[in-house]
């Protein structure tokens, strides 16, 4: 278990940074969506990091040929998706397991996913029981709702329309995969719009799929496949993700800012942005192109932040809530963050994770079932518990630049963000311990 050492600024930076990782979201897509075409796909950008590497290793064994070039991927699909001879690898990843169930569950064969101790522990009922109800006969863990998960394909999965009680683009992605193969037309209804990468690659794909909003809801049908999709020759843009946690250190450290470089601009994907621009920080978005998503720079520069209250919208923050919360322990006054009960199922209970460590920096927290409330001071330095979760490492690597921190088990930051400790030591100096 190895921990790191980020030492305080002393003075602020002004930065461009044009290599934060790869949108992570996009790149598990991309490599699974291949296998729904019959030609070859070019993936410019790939995140080479464990969790999407992890997804590749699968699609390879499903029997597709991978070519890895320095900055592209070429993915050949088989003509059919062939059975493993092993179980699947999923690591860290909620994604790659969600979202393989539905791919898997309408293909002929056997199936075995699993992952790292963390990922065996969240709940992947939310997936299993609306694919059991279509005809896939899934089974694992805990009445079949921890991994390892075991799934005998159907090819004739009955058509279906799903309400799902949570806005999850992980649920969302998983049945849209399986409505591919059902015997009509589907759809599937989410309280509000997850991220929809999904439904954007699948169309540019040439997939026919409508969303729109009904009664206040979102709503996707999609029509079953009746020929393989055109391959997709995509260039990956930088996960808005990632590079929230040089926004929020550009926002934290007087007289700093940052231009983060072609970052996916995906509304469903920069309301975090918004939030750190409510609290005073100045934000500014260049739309640069347009390519299954808009993409372009972020340029977030210093103000002093004060406190705010985020309760809408959650699904398109939700990863952004641990970075978020370093900005509401520096701002002026009382934050809240309510209605985002998904936080405890991520990779940690992010809920007790940000708790837990802003307690060890000496800040007011009162904990929520939905979120919490952070009374904004100042950070004491102290040692933070990763509780083995790649954003509460991150984040509060960043909480470092204003008063040093000591991070406990800092091995998950390459399950999204490999790079991240090299771009932060051109901000400050950061020291690795056993
Ligand atoms: C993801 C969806 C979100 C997000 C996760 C990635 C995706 O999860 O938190 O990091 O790529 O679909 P949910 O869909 O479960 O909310």
């Amino acid at each position: 278990m190895s921990r790191i050492y980020v030492k305080k600024m002393q003075k602020g930076f002004k930065l461009t940074i044009d290599s934060i990782a790869s949108d992570k979201s996009i790149s598990h897509r991309a490599a699974m969506f291949s296998l729904l075409s019959d030609k070859a796909s070019t993936i410019q950008n790939f995140l080479e990091a464990e969790d999407t590497l992890n997804t590749l290793a699968i699609v390879e064994k499903l029997g597709a040929k991978i070519e890895r070039g320095r900055e592209h991927v070429t993915i050949t699909p088989p003509k059919q998706i062939q059975e493993p001879d092993n179980v699947l690898d999923c690591g860290n990843s909620g994604t790659g397991m969600r979202l393989f169930c539905g791919l898997l569950g309408g293909v002929k064969g056997f199936f075995v996913l699993s992952g790292d101790k963390y990922l065996r522990n969240r709940p992947m009922a939310r997936v299993a029981k609306p694919l059991r109800s279509i005809g896939v006969k899934i089974d694992g863990r805990e009445e079949g709702s921890k991994a390892p998960l075991a799934i005998r394909g159907n090819t004739k999965l009955k058509a279906f329309d799903y309400q799902s009680p949570i806005s999850s683009a992980q649920v969302k992605s998983a049945l849209i995969l399986a409505a591919l193969r059902a015997e009509d037309s589907c759809t599937i209804t989410e309280p509000e719009l997850s991220r929809d990468h999904t439904e954007r690659m699948l169309k540019g794909m040439g997939a026919d799929i409508k969303s729109s909003y009904q009664d206040g809801a979102y709503k996707v049908e999609v029509s079953p496949l009746h020929a393989p999709l055109k391959p997709l020759d995509i260039t990956i843009p930088a996960d808005p993700s990632s590079a929230f946690f040089f926004a929020v250190a550009a926002a934290i450290v007087p007289n700093s800012s940052v231009r983060l470089v072609n970052v996916s601009l995906n509304p469903t994907r920069i309301e975090a942005y918004k939030v750190l621009q409510k609290m005073g920080a100045q934000v500014e978005f260049i739309k640069k192109e347009d390519r299954y998503e808009p993409i372009g720079d972020i340029v977030v520069e210093y103000a002093p932040l004060k406190a705010v209250e985020v309760k809408e919208h959650i699904a398109w923050l939700i990863d952004e809530l641990p970075a978020l919360a370093i900005a509401m322990a520096v701002a002026k006054g009382k934050s809240i963050v309510k209605n985002a009960k998904e936080l405890r199922v991520k990779e940690s209970d992010r809920i007790k994770s940000v708790v837990e460590n802003l307690k060890r920096c000496g800040v007011e927290v009162e904990e929520f079932e939905d979120g919490y409330a952070i009374r904004g001071g100042k950070l004491q330095e102290a040692t933070i518990n990763s509780f083995g979760d790649h954003r509460i490492a991150m984040s509060f690597a960043i909480a470092g630049l204003l008063s040093s921190m000591e991070i406990e088990d800092v091995e998950c930051i390459a399950t999204s963000f490999p790079n991240f400790i090299s771009l932060l030591r051109q901000i400050t100096e950061v020291s690795y311990g056993d």
